[in-house]
């Protein structure tokens, strides 16, 4: 039987459901989308001119559909939306399990189930449940085993449809995506939710497959692009030593249509609530299916991107240890555009700092100061401090970390900043974003991550 989507409900309006969810209704005002979320601050914030998530682009999109076909309300006034959708996005989080079988690896799918118990305990008639959070492969077969215990009379299909934005560019990758995977076992559920995407997105950038497919694609996906990062990091170490410049040799390696240009930006490390996780959530996989050798492969690519960091807050801590024991960290953000910090390399390089006795000036144009301190670790009472501007936090510091790639630090003045930092103070470019011509004209000496320390 042909179906149509014309009322949608997702759960989760964090930093995936709700951009999602804003295009589809901005692309498709036919269709009427309910946003439904456990936590009502984060729904009023949606409600609000202070959009919990950072993401150029958004607000504009969130005018034109807020109010006319997209609306945001909390889970306990959710129940009609659930029941007047034909299709139900999840969009939930899917975090390490910290407990039971695959502690410190596995997915925990606890909120997806939740999720689909309050699926099951409110849908009416036919509902497709697409699976739009990254989940494990066979993650659709719990989905399906708790709808079938729906006290009501419904019916369901169940799709996997990963999302592959990436933050800071998400409406971008949205509005514009290299390709929208449907992964299903029903044609006309897939179908359906094809001639959702075909409003605005070519037939041809439509990718259909099996479910586990599709699951395990998105698994994939990300585990294939954290290790390119990991690669060329591992290159840029050998770089810093040999005297070769990471960028150019990213830049013949990316001329290689095989290769390809993208994905190939020496870094501190990479970081994001996805990469990691899901290296994760493959490496188990591979463990529980008996495939040793593929699991130890994709821990390495988690275990050069722990080493990167470390060594990154190594070198700063001995330079500062030295003098001091001042650092300016810039960025706190685990890209630049978005003020999500989830898993950025800054947690763990300004851990480690602390524990190192250092005390640390922080500062970042988006990150919100009171929710980036709570996740740090300050035994030793180092302390640490928090500015708005990167000239105050340079202030006295006999180290300058830039961990973030803000375009405000490309063009810094650093004749200025070189006067009220510390003497002999040493800047330690973990993005290749400081201009390192303008730093060493003020006198300062870089540290460039792939490259080196300027001659
Ligand atoms: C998350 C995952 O991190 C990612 O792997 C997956 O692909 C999509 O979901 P994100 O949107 O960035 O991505 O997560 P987050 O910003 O934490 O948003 C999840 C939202 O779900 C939160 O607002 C949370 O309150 C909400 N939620 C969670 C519910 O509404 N109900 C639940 O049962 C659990
Ligand atoms: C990622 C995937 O790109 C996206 O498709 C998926 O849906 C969610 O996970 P995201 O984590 O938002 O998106 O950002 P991404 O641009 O992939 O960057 C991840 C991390 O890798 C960042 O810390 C970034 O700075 C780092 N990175 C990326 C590098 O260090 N070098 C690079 O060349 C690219």
């Amino acid at each position: 039987m042909k179906r149509r989507i014309l009322n949608i409900a997702c759960i989760g309006a964090g930093y995936v459901g709700g951009p999602t969810m804003a295009v589809i209704a901005d692309r498709c005002p036919h269709v009427s989308v309910t946003v439904i979320d456990l936590n009502e601050a984060r729904i009023a914030a949606w409600n609000s001119d202070t959009l919990p998530v950072y993401e150029p682009g958004l607000d504009e999109v969130i005018r034109r559909t807020r109010g006319r076909n997209l609306r945001f309300i909390p889970q306990r006034e959710g129940a009609a939306a659930v029941a007047a959708a034909d299709a139900v996005f999840i969009s939930v989080n899917t975090p390490t399990k910290t407990q039971g079988a695959g502690a410190g690896k596995a997915s925990d799918l606890g909120y997806v189930e939740a999720c689909a118990r309050y699926i099951a305990e409110h849908a009416l008639g036919h509902t497709i449940v697409i699976e739009k959070s990254t989940m494990p492969v066979r993650a659709a077969d719990t989905i399906k085993r708790i709808l079938a215990t729906s006290p009501r009379v419904g019916t369901f299909d169940v799709l996997s449809n990963p999302e592959f934005l990436a933050e800071g560019t998400a409406i971008r990758d949205l509005e514009k995506p290299d390709r929208v995977l449907i992964g299903g076992e029903t044609p006309a559920a897939v179908d359906a939710l094809a001639e959702v995407y075909a409003h605005w997105v070519p037939d041809q950038a439509i990718l259909r497959t099996g479910l586990w497919s599709a699951e395990l694609s998105k698994l994939a996906a990300n585990a294939f692009l954290a290790q390119r990062v990991s690669s060329i990091n591992a290159i840029s170490a050998l770089c810093e030593v040999t005297g070769a410049q990471v960028e150019e040799v990213a830049k013949v390696l990316g001329t290689d249509t095989r290769i390809g240009p993208k994905f190939l930006k020496a870094s501190v490390g990479f970081g994001g609530s996805c990469f990691k996780k899901d290296l994760l959530s493959l490496v188990y996989l591979c463990e529980f299916y008996g495939l040793t050798e593929p699991a130890a492969y994709w821990q390495s690519v988690q275990d050069l991107n722990e080493w990167q960091k470390r060594r990154f807050a190594q070198m700063a801590a001995t330079h500062a240890k030295k003098q001091g024991g001042v650092v300016a960290v810039l960025g706190l953000a685990f890209k630049k555009n978005t003020n999500d910090f989830r898993e950025s390399p800054a947690i763990d390089i300004c851990n480690y700092l602390l524990a190192a006795g250092v005390r640390l000036r922080l500062q970042d144009e988006r990150v919100d100061p009171h929710m980036f301190g709570a996740v740090l670790v300050d035994d030793h009472k180092a302390g640490f401090d928090f500015f708005c501007e990167a000239a105050e936090a340079v202030r006295g510091a006999d180290a300058i970390l830039v961990l973030t790639e803000w375009d405000q630090y490309a063009t810094l003045d650093w004749r200025k900043l070189s006067t009220v930092a510390a003497p002999g103070v040493m800047i330690f470019d973990g993005r290749t974003v400081v201009d390192p011509v303008a730093a060493s004209a003020a006198g300062l000496p870089v540290f460039t991550v792939g490259i080196g320390a300027a001659k």
